[in-house]
């Protein structure tokens, strides 16, 4: 027995197909069979097409078939693209490229797994991001920070896995699109600052070899003081000319060794991680440093936003932590070198249930944009309690940042489309381990399906990605697949309503994130507060606060500015509102809150009621891991809403109007 799961790539097999035909033969033309992801492509194609259809493709490179599956190159569709068109008795994927093929040939065999009619299939699809990629936490001793999926499947005590395993996530990963993996943490320490020493090569050729059969680039996380950790060097400062040598030495071995690396994903001056600041460099001079060394080799410097103060004092009410991507980032505008990325995360704090999108995306125009998204639920109920997170990433894509009259929302400008710049794309922070369901909770593996199904087309709704994902991973009556999407696409929304209300965030219990400490972090040097007292909660970022809202470009620095036209899921981040303010519901904020949370938890428990009637249908190990999580999601639900609503009784005084039970 296998000892993981396939996913969405499980090709059960499907009955009474009517276009088996279609994949008996297939030519090759333009293509070389043997060029490596040509070959993963036909073999995808044998494995898939054998045991849904029980069918096996056999090539016909002599014979011209009328029929079968014909793939040519053609040079006019944009790079890493195909187009599928069913003519005659077969279908022809044609690619400008080996990457096509394979994306094509993927995208059939998901059409046959969700039993799709191909007889008039016509499409043309490229991706809207050149660059798809997943970041892993993974440490070297086999350890994941903000893991929930068991153990790292790419380390262990020190050392790099190289395994089916790790064929098989390419495999997955490749099926959805995804062309860039960085597969240690950001927070570079101890063994993995070797990484780039040859102790690690021998290893990691393997890794980008297996990586590069699936189109993916491999890359990885860097420590910014390896010229001391590592070099013996006194400084790290990225313009002493001992540190500029000593990298331009090192990295010339590793692209002699690793010639397909992407790149290196940078995490500076944050939490505790080095950076120029410390030698009063910016983070265009630190960048850029590195960019110049990568150049030759074509590599990339992904560099990331995520720099703030992180011993902030508590009762220090000017300094806010929401300003501070903007604040360090934004006038270096245009200053970076063209090999490099900023890395932005969607929100300006840290991947809560509910903030606005960064200020940054719209607000430099010309500097390389990366959206960073997190799929692993650190803040969002850790892969225990469900939270789908397709609607989030829709509502950041979505998000119009003013400043342009048109295509001026975060897809236009991560794609490019706005700017124009060609070194772009989106960035998941990846909920996987090696667990045998590879993200814990099942439910879990449709936000890995769902990133890297959006992050190639952004025009993708959340229902259309759930309904693919459940499709290809389960065999359900369309009721059953119904009531399972419906669950997927609401579940945000429930997890929001019991955990921190409006926008305000975090709550959360200090470290490890789960579970509700309504002041956990409110006197703590991170920057993170709520601020509430006997009369009201919220933070002020008006003009008359922090003045974070005026980050914003016009119009949604006045739209913020001003509670009435602020979002109201986004109220208490930008305002401080008493107890006793109407919100539009005609409610005050405190009965809100208390709505919000009973309803939450009991939504929650729904949630568990309709995957209880799945049972029939469900694989029984899968429906007893769910379960399982479920039970724990309903008792999570209830702790956060008796403390949430018991905490903000006791400040305000005011008793709920319909008299439930408060603590
Ligand atoms: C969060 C998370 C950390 C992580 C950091 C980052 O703060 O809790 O574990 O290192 O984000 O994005 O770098």
């Amino acid at each position: 027995m296998q000892e993981w799961t396939q996913l969405w790539l499980s090709y059960r097999p499907v009955k009474a197909y009517e276009r088996a035909d279609f994949f008996a033969e297939y030519t090759l033309e333009g293509f070389e069979a043997e060029h490596p992801v040509i070959r993963n492509a036909l073999r995808e194609l044998t494995l898939g097409i054998g045991s849904m259809l029980g069918v096996k493709p056999e090539s016909a490179v002599k014979k011209t078939p009328a029929g079968g599956l014909r793939i040519r190159r053609d040079t006019s569709i944009g790079s890493e693209g195909y187009s599928l068109k069913a003519e005659g008795d077969g279908i022809t994927l044609a690619a400008p490229d080996e990457k096509g093929v394979l994306y094509g040939i993927f995208h059939l065999l998901r059409l046959v797994s969700m039993k799709a009619d191909i007889a008039s299939l016509d499409v043309l699809t490229e991706p809207e991001n050149p660059l798809r990629m997943l970041n892993h936490w993974d440490n070297l001793d086999g350890s994941i920070e903000r893991g929930y999926s068991g153990r790292s499947f790419f380390f262990r005590e020190g050392k790099i896995l190289v395994n089916d395993r790790i064929r098989d996530y390419a495999r997955l990963i490749g099926s959805i699109g995804i062309n860039g993996v960085v597969i240690n943490n950001v927070n570079v320490k101890g063994d993995a600052t070797d990484l780039i020493t040859d102790r690690y090569f021998p290893e990691l050729q393997k890794m980008a070899e297996i990586f590069s059969g699936y189109g993916i680039r491999l890359f990885l996380s860097l420590n910014f003081a390896s010229p001391m950790e590592l070099g013996g060097c006194g400084t790290c400062d990225p313009l002493d000319p001992e540190v500029v040598t000593w990298w331009e030495r090192r990295i010339r071995t590793v692209y002699k060794a690793l010639p397909s690396l992407g790149g290196f994903l940078v995490k500076a001056d944050s939490e505790g991680r080095p950076g120029p600041f410390t030698y009063g460099r910016n983070q265009a001079q630190g960048a850029n440093m590195l960019a110049d060394v990568l150049k030759p080799y074509g590599g990339l410097v992904i560099w990331r936003c995520f720099v703030y103060n992180c011993t902030q004092d508590w009762r220090d009410r000017i300094t806010d932590r929401a300003r501070a991507g903007y604040d360090n980032f934004c006038s270096l505008d245009g200053a970076f070198r063209d090999n490099v990325i900023l890395q932005i995360k969607n929100g300006p704090v840290d991947f809560q249930i509910r903030e606005p999108v960064s200020p940054l995306f719209g607000g430099m125009e010309h500097t390389n944009q990366m959206l960073e998204v997190q799929i692993a639920q650190e803040y969002t109920g850790q892969q225990i309690d469900l939270c789908y997170l397709m609607p989030m990433f829709r509502e950041v894509l979505d998000f119009h940042t003013c400043c342009r009259d048109e295509k001026d929302t975060v897809a236009d400008i991560i794609s490019g489309r706005t700017f124009g710049n060609t070194n772009m794309g989106i960035a998941a922070v990846c909920n996987t381990g090696d667990d045998k369901n590879w993200t814990g909770n099942d439910l879990a593996a449709a936000n890995l399906y769902g990133f890297g199904r959006l992050a190639w087309d952004m025009s993708l709704s959340s229902a259309e990605i759930a309904e693919e994902w459940i499709r290809q991973t389960f065999d359900l009556s369309p009721e059953s697949e119904r009531m399972l999407r419906d669950m997927l696409l609401r579940s945000r929304e429930v997890y929001e309503k019991y955990t921190c209300p409006l926008g305000i965030g975090w709550m959360v219990n200090p470290l490890d994130h789960y579970g509700p400490s309504v002041d956990g972090y409110e006197y703590s040097r991170w920057g993170t507060y709520h601020r509430s007292d006997h009369l009201g909660l919220g933070v002020d970022r008006t003009d008359k606060g922090t003045g974070y809202a005026q980050q914003y470009r016009e119009t949604n620095a006045a739209m913020y500015n001003d509670p009435h036209t602020c979002p109201e899921e986004l109220l208490l981040f930008f305002h401080r509102v008493l107890y006793e303010t109407r919100l539009k519901s005609g409610k005050t904020l405190i009965q809100h809150i208390y709505d919000s949370h009973f309803e939450g938890a009991s939504e929650a428990k729904e949630m568990a009621e309709c995957w209880e009637k799945l049972r029939l249908e469900l694989d029984p190990e899968v429906y007893e891991r769910v379960r399982e999580r479920f039970r724990r999601q309903i008792r999570n639900a209830e702790e956060w809403r008796d403390q949430v609503n018991s905490y903000f009784y006791r400040k305000s005084g005011i008793p709920d109007e319909k008299g439930r039970r408060i603590y």
